[in-house]
């Protein structure tokens, strides 16, 4: 299995995953940027929202993958969708918004990533960003316990942790250059119908550098078995059987002077 993301099964959680970036835009305050990029757009989810409040904005989605780009050029082909690493995208001030959902775990260094993308911004824009806080969920224990098991441990060896600051690390590191910085943290309560249900939502993102070490789909149906048994011993069943699955989230958005 390659590592590659898969859209289809990433929109199985459509809603849980694009109400945090209803959230991070509604608090922007800025009344009308005009060039607006998307980092990490994956399949345009994140970028409609975008759409949504501010529809006469030039939007630019960019993302890593090409799958997630051919699925948001096929579903929104009136928007410029760019196939590319954001880091190698020039670090100029050609946007009012540079924003952010749900893919900055997944690069590395945030000590240079950070002012890069706030070089992007021009002033008086902004920077808006939300990150998944997995690391402190009891799902990525579960995930660790079983991938530390002798049967795939020798698979599993390297798998690196998601890199996230702590809300002090990115004040530190805005305050300094910005106009002003906003930061908060939530959980949002997943209603889930199932602790299988959290492992497959899971599957299209957290999980998929561990899926991709594995080589046949019997292998990894029992490795996702494992992980949803150890997921069972921590996330109590509720009375009317379904399972909440407190999901915890960072937001910041920094002001340009
Ligand atoms: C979890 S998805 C987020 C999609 C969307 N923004 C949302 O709110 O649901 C993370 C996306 O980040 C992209 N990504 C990861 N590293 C990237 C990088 N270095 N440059 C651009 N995109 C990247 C992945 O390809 C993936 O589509």
């Amino acid at each position: 299995m390659s590592t590659q993301w898969n859209p289809d099964l990433y929109l199985r959680f459509q809603q849980e995953r694009t109400q945090p970036s209803i959230d991070l835009v509604s608090r922007i305050e800025l009344d009308a940027p005009r060039a607006v990029v998307d980092v990490g757009c994956g399949p345009g989810n994140s970028t409609q929202v975008l759409a949504k409040r501010w529809p006469a904005s030039e939007l630019t989605g960019v993302d890593s993958s090409e799958e997630m780009t051919a699925k948001a050029r096929r579903d929104y082909p009136d928007r410029r969708w760019i196939h590319a690493d954001v880091r190698d995208l020039p670090c100029e001030p050609r946007y009012d918004l540079v924003y952010s959902n749900a893919t900055l775990q997944w690069i590395p260094d945030h000590e240079t990533l950070i002012p890069h993308l706030f070089g992007m911004v021009r002033g008086p824009g902004a920077l808006a960003v939300q990150i998944p806080l997995q690391e402190e969920m009891p799902v990525r224990q579960a995930i660790r316990a079983v991938a530390a098991r002798a049967r795939w441990m020798g698979l599993m060896a390297g798998i690196s942790r998601l890199v996230v600051g702590s809300a002090g690390f990115y004040y530190d590191l805005l305050s300094p250059v910005a106009r002003s910085v906003v930061i908060w943290q939530t959980a949002y309560i997943h209603e889930m119908d199932s602790h299988a249900s959290i492992v497959t939502m899971l599957e299209s993102t957290a999980l998929r550098p561990y899926l991709a070490r594995i080589d046949g789909e019997p292998e990894r149906h029992e490795f996702l078995q494992e992980v949803t048994e150890e997921v069972s011993t921590t996330y109590p069943v509720q009375t009317n059987g379904h399972v909440l699955f407190p999901f915890h989230r960072l937001f910041f958005i920094a002001y340009r002077q």
